[in-house]
């Protein structure tokens, strides 16, 4: 299947772009748009055989479910079989924005949407542009990020075409993204509201809206027994084809023990990658050196982290060391996606009289 790939001016968007995409969306077809995250891949969240394509095209496993895009409060109502009065505030405080809510499902939702659960995970996002497409499909869209499984999220098009090229028809291409990580899911079934997945929108931030919101101790625990209950964050992810291994202590220290670790590598002819920050780049001595952006700006290093990861791919390193990044607030967000692409390797980097050792 040929895919094309449509240019669109957030600020002037075209809009029979919108509705070719629209009409693709309405006949079951898949389409790729931005969000202020990441770019997802959409397909009609009410028919089961439009939801099945997008298991098809990413090869994702059928059990782990969809996020429902909504353009209007009353498709929430419209979907969901009750609506926690948390569910309200919350939209109040944060939709359209990155937020995923989840509730109880009604008979409208098809399992094909849901990966089989009776509860459904919605999100209102604020991009002009999958607005647009809500708005004018009338559909409500389910849409998982755009990449393939296993594969980084993508926050450009040029991911999506990387990942998904010749396996779905149109893809949206809104230039990059906002934010560049997922939304933050909290599920509204649980006695107390619980976050699933951390993301831009903070356990802080819910807590203000809603009082107590607890972490889901399965993205916590040490012991992989413990499993997280979101289906989506038990999948090895986000993982780069080389080994990545994340170098955590005081700034010194780290330095100091990344250089010994890639001298040690290279030594043995191995290729090595290094992710540091506009602070540190320069002082590292590997083969790919990548700068996540200024450590004074954590937005900055949500929005470059995928992409980065991605390069490293293109690059053929055989070991990354990276730097650690938790940051107060997104960073838990950050430090979560960028330890599952460790596989929770980290190394902790003490100063001694000499240099630096790993304990
Ligand atoms: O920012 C985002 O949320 C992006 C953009 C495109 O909106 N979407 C996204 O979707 O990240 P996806 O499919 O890559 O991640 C959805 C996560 C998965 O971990 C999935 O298991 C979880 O949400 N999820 C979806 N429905 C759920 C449910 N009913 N119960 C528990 N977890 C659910
Ligand atoms: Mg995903």
């Amino acid at each position: 299947m040929e895919t094309k790939i449509y240019k669109l001016d957030h600020h002037a968007i075209d809009h029979e772009i919108i509705e070719k995409a629209a009409a693709a969306l309405r006949k079951g077809e898949l389409v790729a748009f931005p969000t202020e995250t990441v770019y997802g891949l959409g397909a009609d969240a009410l028919c089961p055989a439009a939801a099945n394509k997008i298991y098809a095209a990413k090869g994702r496993p059928s059990d782990n479910p969809l996020i429902v895009h909504i353009a209007r409060w009353q498709d929430l109502l419209y979907i969901a079989k009750d609506v926690p009065e948390e569910a309200e505030k919350l939209a109040e405080a944060f939709w359209p924005g990155p937020l995923t809510m989840i509730v109880n499902k009604n008979e409208k939702v098809p399992y094909e949407t849901t990966g089989g659960m009776d509860t459904v995970a919605v999100r209102m996002p604020s991009h002009p542009v999958a607005l647009a497409l809500l708005q004018e499909s009338g559909c409500l869209i389910a849409a998982p990020s755009a990449n393939a499984s296993g594969r980084p999220s993508p926050t450009m098009a040029e991911h999506v075409a990387e990942d998904l090229n010749e396996r779905i028809p149109i893809i949206l291409d809104g230039g990059e993204v906002g934010i560049g990580i997922e939304s933050t899911i909290v599920d509204l079934t649980e006695e107390v509201p619980m976050i699933l997945r951390p993301g831009y929108i903070t356990g802080e931030m819910l807590e203000d809206v809603i009082g107590e919101v607890q972490m889901d101790p399965g993205l916590i625990a040490e012991d992989s027994a413990v499993k997280p209950k979101a289906p989506g964050m038990k999948y090895r992810h986000y993982a780069p084809k080389a080994d990545l291994k994340i170098v955590d202590g005081a700034k010194d220290a780290v330095i100091s023990a990344i250089n010994a670790l890639t001298k040690a590598q290279q030594e043995q002819n191995k290729r090595v990658g290094v992710i540091g920050t506009d602070e540190t780049a320069a002082l590292y001595g590997g083969d790919l050196i990548l700068s996540m952006g200024s450590r004074e700006d954590e937005d900055e290093i949500a929005r470059h982290m995928y992409r980065i990861l991605r390069e490293f791919d293109e690059s053929g390193v055989d070991v990354i060391y990276s730097e650690s990044f938790a940051t107060p607030r997104i960073g838990q967000a950050i430090m979560n996606r960028l330890l599952k692409a460790a596989g929770h390797q980290v190394l902790m980097a003490q100063q001694n009289n000499g240099g630096s050792e790993i304990v």
